[in-house]
């Protein structure tokens, strides 16, 4: 994980969320090719920033970590799985992905579209199997999937019905293929926590905000950052013709709607007082992340 992010997110807490991914996919029982396949999909780097949001959720409606260690750990395979078809060359064809080759590059194409099936089935395996509301965490966590593949279907192929200009196409696509997962992040953590109504909204709240946030953010870096910075190859979204905030509403109002969609994720949960102050500070960075 990035240093910078690191240290917001806390790297004592990455390191306990990639043990209990180590140890799910070991524990699992699988073909021996598609085991390999899935480690490497979900053991090559990344930020975690989804489940890192989940187990400070969780804290944040004063729930315990280790009650939401398994949301986490099923929301992560989830978003790897989202990453392994993203590169797929029938989607964005790509072929770096965490600064090493694609899954579909290392593995082939059939392994590839197996492990990330795999890795949704045993994420809702795992959320089922939560010590706490384990069936509400896996329906949020199956309809978030749901509303993830949605968008990239709207991102792919378009298709929209009812969204007549680029703006309100931009909010579909986005909403969808990265809010939804973002959105369930804070829901799923929240409901490990057993919060009050009230709480349960603020952190809705505050997970919608980030999902646009975080999409609007991953486009911007894909205009302005190296290949090399990225891990993963930059520039892609404008040679591909993609609908993006800055194609759309250039660089600078990206970066203002950027600053507003911040301001709304703080607000949200401004209310909770001293237990969100990660969630607060978690906002602030990625805001302004690089990678
Ligand atoms: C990349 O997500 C794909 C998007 C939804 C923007 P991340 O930026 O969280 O990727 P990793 O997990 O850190 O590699
Ligand atoms: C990510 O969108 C959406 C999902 C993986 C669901 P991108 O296609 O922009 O993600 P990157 O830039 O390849 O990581
Ligand atoms: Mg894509
Ligand atoms: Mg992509
Ligand atoms: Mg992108």
């Amino acid at each position: 994980m990035h240093a910078t992010v690191a240290a917001a997110t806390d790297a004592q807490l990455v390191a306990e969320v990639e043990d209990a991914l180590a140890r799910s996919l070991v524990d699992h029982p699988l073909a021996p090719r598609l085991r390999d396949a899935m480690q490497y999909a979900v053991l090559g780097g990344g930020k975690r920033v989804r489940p890192i949001l989940v187990l400070r959720a969780c804290e944040a409606v004063g729930g315990l970590r280790r009650d939401a260690m398994a949301a986490a750990v099923a929301l992560e395979m989830v978003h790897c799985f989202s990453l392994v078809h993203d590169d797929l060359p029938a989607l964005d064809n790509d072929d770096l992905r965490r600064g090493r080759p694609t899954t579909h590059r290392a593995h082939g194409e059939a392994l590839a579209i197996l492990a990330g099936d795999g890795l949704m089935s045993v994420a809702m395996e795992l959320a089922l199997a939560s010590p706490r509301r384990g069936a509400e965490i896996a329906r949020e966590l199956a309809s978030a999937t749901t509303g993830m593949i949605t968008g990239q279907v709207y991102d792919t192929l378009g298709g929209f019905d009812g969204a007549p200009d680029a703006g309100a196409r931009l909010r579909l696509i986005h909403d969808h293929k990265t809010g939804a997962l973002l959105r369930a992040a804070c829901r799923m953590g929240a409901l490990a926590g057993t919060p009050s109504e009230a709480h349960l909204a603020a952190l809705t709240a505050y997970g919608e905000a980030m999902g646009l946030m975080f999409q609007v953010v991953d486009d911007i870096i894909d205009e302005t950052q190296s290949t090399e910075h990225l891990g993963k190859t930059a520039g892609k979204d404008r040679d591909a013709g993609k609908l993006t905030y800055p194609s759309v509403f250039g660089l600078d109002e990206s970066r203002r709607h950027v600053e507003r969609l911040l301001d709304r994720a703080v607000e949200a949960v401004t209310p909770l007082g001293e237990p969100a102050a990660p969630l607060v500070q978690m906002a602030r960075i990625l805001a302004t992340r690089t990678r």
